[in-house]
């Protein structure tokens, strides 16, 4: 798959503005992919675990009944949503990321699960995944290195991704709602996680980076609007006060893309 992207409709930011292009991002991502698992749970104290099972459960449908014939996900780095989704019943799984380096760590991973896993490397806002024929897409942390326009152009990328009905949930880290644990977490995420990345054998640099993002990025709450602009019914949920945040919701049924 390719890592071109088309302008999105607004004419907005394509990536191309450096921090957000497909190729640097990746590159960041190939440059953690040795330390990321490790790294992210141990800089999370945990809760990265805890939030990607709590994304799927915001997942409204009934999970025990329910067969799902495609499941992508998108920014799926080196599988850690995949435990979370060893519940569900379903035929195939289609994770996507821009980094090779995440994506072989993906596929070394794969043998660990019951799924039938296809792992695609490329974009999650290309043109050449399936139309139509998912019943759910998650997403879990991979919303902080896109910009606006380009989440905005992913908000309809998943509108097309989705059979009428499918659902979708994505979590992301966020800036904590009290001023204090902001201040705080905010210290902790540019400066504390580069130090502990150093200690752990990573490049600080790219995890200093991670802070950048998500101090830029704030929560889901205007994604949530923009999913809902492309037609979706998004439900926005705030997680330990705020330091992560949750949109999960529905393409209704005989919708047609505004
Ligand atoms: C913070 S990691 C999250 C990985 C994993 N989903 C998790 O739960 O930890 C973000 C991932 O998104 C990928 N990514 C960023 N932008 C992307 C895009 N436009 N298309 C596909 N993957 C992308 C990166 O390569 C990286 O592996």
């Amino acid at each position: 798959m390719s890592r071109k992207r088309p302008l999105d409709s607004t004419g907005e930011a394509d990536g191309q503005d450096g921090l957000h292009d497909p190729e640097y991002v990746a590159g960041l991502f190939d440059r953690m992919a040795s330390t990321y698992g490790v790294l992210n749970y141990i800089t999370s104290f945990g809760f990265s675990e805890r939030w990607r099972k709590q994304c799927i459960r915001a997942i409204p449908m009934d999970h025990s009944s329910h067969r799902l014939s495609l499941v992508m996900d998108l920014m799926s780095g080196m599988g850690e949503a995949w435990p979370s989704l060893q519940s569900l019943s379903i035929d195939k799984l289609l994770a996507v990321d821009l980094s090779p380096g995440m994506c072989e760590k993906a596929r070394r991973n794969q043998s660990k699960y019951s799924i039938n896993i296809q792992v695609a490397q490329g974009d999650a806002l290309g043109n050449e995944l399936p139309r139509g024929q998912a019943d759910l897409v998650i997403c879990c942390f991979g919303l902080k290195t896109l910009s606006d326009g380009q989440r905005r152009t992913l908000t309809k990328k998943v509108f097309d991704y989705l059979k009428p009905g499918g659902q979708f949930s994505f979590v992301e880290i966020s800036s904590a709602s009290e001023w204090w644990l902001g201040s705080l977490y905010r210290f902790y995420l540019k400066k504390i996680i580069p130090v502990l990345g150093r200690l752990f054998g990573g490049d600080p640099t790219a995890y200093g980076m991670l802070g950048i993002y998500t101090v830029a990025f704030g929560n889901c709450k205007d994604f949530a609007g923009q999913l809902q602009e492309a037609g979706m019914d998004a439900e926005y949920k705030e997680l330990f006060f705020g330091c992560a945040s949750i949109v999960s919701g529905s393409k209704p049924h005989g919708q047609i893309r505004v």
